[in-house]
């Protein structure tokens, strides 16, 4: 967390960085709103760190950012800049952003994007203030980011789908659902998909239990079953896992990965408020003199967080979400 003198501020730079998420349009909207109401000028940055780094940026004003909110994407693109990694190219970005008046940024982004936006605070005092925008939902400090909701509604609804021909079929399902290493999306998903066990990283791995479900079930009567797997789980992915529950178990199980279908559609209502909401505290923040710092929400609150703090460990998933599965799945 720091301070810089805001008073001096005319120009403010808005990025998506890190993977696209449904509602950065919502976010960009509310910044750009947001600083031309407060007399500032606002340019867009063109996929994220790279165009800092290669001056690809645009002006925006009130026009530029009409009718976008229902879309998903990001209008002013989305990366991971290789550059970004070494100094000399943080040096060329931060001299593009002094050469074109830009006085403080607003990053929209993950975790990758903050450490890059904490960095260009340390080595060239360049004012950001982070946005949460990550559809895996891993940024300690903030309960939601933005693009998680739409994401979990994406996979709960190819998860309905699923279930539809499983039923139809007498099939045993696993469904990959996206999250780098994290299990935030696998957990919503699955819980309320009704999966019959769900696979995330924070949460040894127990294919004993898990075939002992299934059984269970189909002594029961039950033909079909769904299990959901997060991408980062251990010790392997879908295929990995269905490979090892005909071994164990003899049966057979259909994969679906879901992948980048998750990353894109129109963002949720959830989504679009908590983008518009967290959109205008970044540059209210800014207009205060903060910086160095991301905003987060904590229950209805939206509240600033260092971005020290919120690199500094990994978001668990919540505890009670992983019990209330163990015991649903029964
Ligand atoms: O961080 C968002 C995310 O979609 C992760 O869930 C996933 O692991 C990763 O990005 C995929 O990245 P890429 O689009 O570069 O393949």
């Amino acid at each position: 967390m720091a301070s810089f003198n805001a008073l001096v501020m005319k120009r403010l730079g808005v990025y998506c960085s890190g993977g696209d998420a449904p509602g950065m349009n919502a976010a960009i909207r509310a910044v750009v709103r947001t600083a031309i109401v407060n007399k500032l000028e606002v340019v867009g940055f063109v996929g994220g760190y790279s165009g800092i780094h290669d001056n690809k940026h645009l002006s925006l004003d009130l026009r530029s950012v009409a009718n976008i909110i229902q879309r998903g994407g990001s209008i002013l693109k989305a990366g991971r800049s290789p550059e970004f990694m070494q100094a000399e190219g943080r040096k060329k970005a931060a001299d593009n952003i002094k050469a074109n008046g830009i006085d403080a940024l607003v990053c929209i982004g993950g975790d990758g994007s903050f450490t890059g936006a904490h960095t260009l605070w340390n080595e060239h005092k360049i004012p950001v203030v982070g946005v949460p925008g990550t559809i895996d939902n891993d940024i300690l400090g903030s309960d939601d980011t933005i693009g998680f909701d739409t994401a979990v509604n994406t996979a709960l609804d190819a998860i309905d789908r699923i279930r539809d021909t499983a039923a139809s079929h007498d099939r045993l399902f696993i469904v990959e659902v996206m999250g780098r290493d994290s299990g935030f999306i696998a957990i919503a998903a699955g819980v309320a998909g009704g999966a019959e066990d769900i696979f995330i990283p924070e949460h040894p791995f127990q294919l004993e239990k898990t075939i002992e479900i299934i059984k269970r079930g189909m002594a029961r009567g039950k033909t079909s079953s769904i299990l959901v797997t997060a991408e980062g789980q251990k010790p392997g992915r879908a295929y990995d896992l269905a490979e090892a529950i005909r071994k164990h178990a003899g049966l057979q199980a259909k994969v679906c990965i879901l992948g980048h279908i998750q990353r894109g559609g129109s963002p949720t209502a959830n989504d679009r408020i908590l983008a518009s909401r967290m959109g205008m505290t970044a540059v209210q923040l800014l207009l205060n003199g903060s910086c160095d710092i991301m905003v987060g929400s904590q229950g209805e609150s939206l509240v600033m967080i260092g971005f020290a703090d919120a690199l500094k460990s990994k978001k668990q998933v919540n505890q009670p979400l992983i019990e209330l599965a163990q015991v649903l799945s029964n």
